[in-house]
């Protein structure tokens, strides 16, 4: 076997630093971008789980994946879940397309129909019943990649309390993303300094987080969208901390295009996956062009220009699902807006 010096096996690993941008542009332009309905269907027709654009399948995104399941008549996600179902580090969101139902999140129920989105806070245990005689189908979006390759992702469900990490048996179980100490000495004292009120501030993080998450709006209806016109054409906000969301990674918009008209063009570092929700149309990415339909997926690439047209009779819909928050907070912060929408 070729012994490599001390310089050489350096020498290589610097390159690869050197060289990792350049080889990432590759791979972001030989991704699959385009996802289409009815293979997704053929597949759900085997199973009932189907996981769409996901870095496992080969898919250059780094922060989050989708993928779509059904829910059968009367049924629940995790069957024999019966009082706290699941919960992870990761922020999720999930869409329904078809079907009606309700989720227990924390104890709380949220009733849910077509059109619905839930922002299933960090960490909370949550329940998904399918109410109806019909399919519940839905899309998921999560945070795994994000948190696998941090180290960081914790899966708890009843069904296997000996995997548990963070749970402890009992009502703790539901509050606390950590059970932790206090700021104050063994002997009750409380440190009066600068440095030691900021390490406090440390300590009392992750509950102060989890209150605020318990606080923040989960359920969004599609009837309280509110589409307002901007450079991108017509958006609603449906996640963002700026309207009482809690999330500090997953961002969603729903965006909105009339017949025979298109978006604006723009750029981003983030990871954005769309699901078409009505209508269909075209989508230029740098140099490609792909036609979508409705229920089709797309995965836009890294900082690749892209574009919307509706070529349909119909009001093209698309919800956006981004981790443009995940890059704000690690400082990886760049849109750059190209043409305007033509109908604003
Ligand atoms: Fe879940
Ligand atoms: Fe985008």
């Amino acid at each position: 076997m070729e012994v490599k010096s001390v310089k050489e096996v350096h020498t290589e690993l610097l390159m690869h630093s050197v060289r990792f941008a350049k080889d990432e542009q590759g791979r972001r332009k030989g991704q699959d971008v385009l996802f289409k309905w009815p293979e997704i269907e053929k597949k759900l027709g085997e199973h009932k789980h189907i996981y769409v654009v996901d870095a496992r399948l080969g898919s250059n995104n780094h922060t989050h994946r989708l993928w779509y399941d059904i829910i059968p008549p009367h049924t629940e996600e995790g069957q024999d879940w019966r009082t706290l179902g699941h919960r992870h580090t990761v922020e999720a969101i999930i869409y329904f397309l078809k079907g009606h139902g309700h989720s227990i999140i924390d104890g709380e129920r949220y009733d849910w129909g077509p059109g619905d989105l839930l922002s299933v806070p960090m960490f909370s245990w949550h329940r998904h019943i399918n109410d109806s005689n019909e399919p519940v189908l839905r899309i998921a979006s999560t945070t795994g990649p994000l948190s696998l390759a941090l180290g960081q992702a914790v899966y708890e469900d009843e069904r296997f309390p000996e995997f548990w990490i963070y749970a402890q048996e009992g009502e703790d179980a539901r509050k606390t993303l950590i059970p932790g100490g206090g700021a104050q000495l063994d002997n009750g004292q409380t440190l009066r300094n600068r440095s030691a009120e900021m390490y406090a501030e440390q300590v009392a993080f992750a509950m102060h987080e989890e209150q605020l998450r318990r606080k923040s709006k989960v359920l969004v209806r599609q009837k309280d969208l509110v589409f307002e016109p901007t450079a991108m054409g017509n958006l609603a906000y449906v996640v963002d901390p700026r309207i009482g969301c809690h999330s500090k990674a997953l961002g969603v918009v729903m965006a909105e295009i009339p017949p025979g008209k298109r978006s604006g063009a723009h750029r981003h570092l983030y990871d954005e996956i769309d699901l078409i929700v009505g209508g269909k149309g075209k989508i230029i990415v740098e140099d490609k062009e792909f036609d979508f339909d409705t229920l089709d997926v797309l995965s836009i690439p890294v900082f690749q220009w892209h574009q919307y047209f509706n070529t349909g009779s119909e009001p093209l819909r698309i919800l956006g699902i981004n981790t443009r928050l995940a890059m704000d907070n690690l400082g990886l912060s760049l849109t750059h807006q190209g043409e305007h929408a033509d109908y604003v």
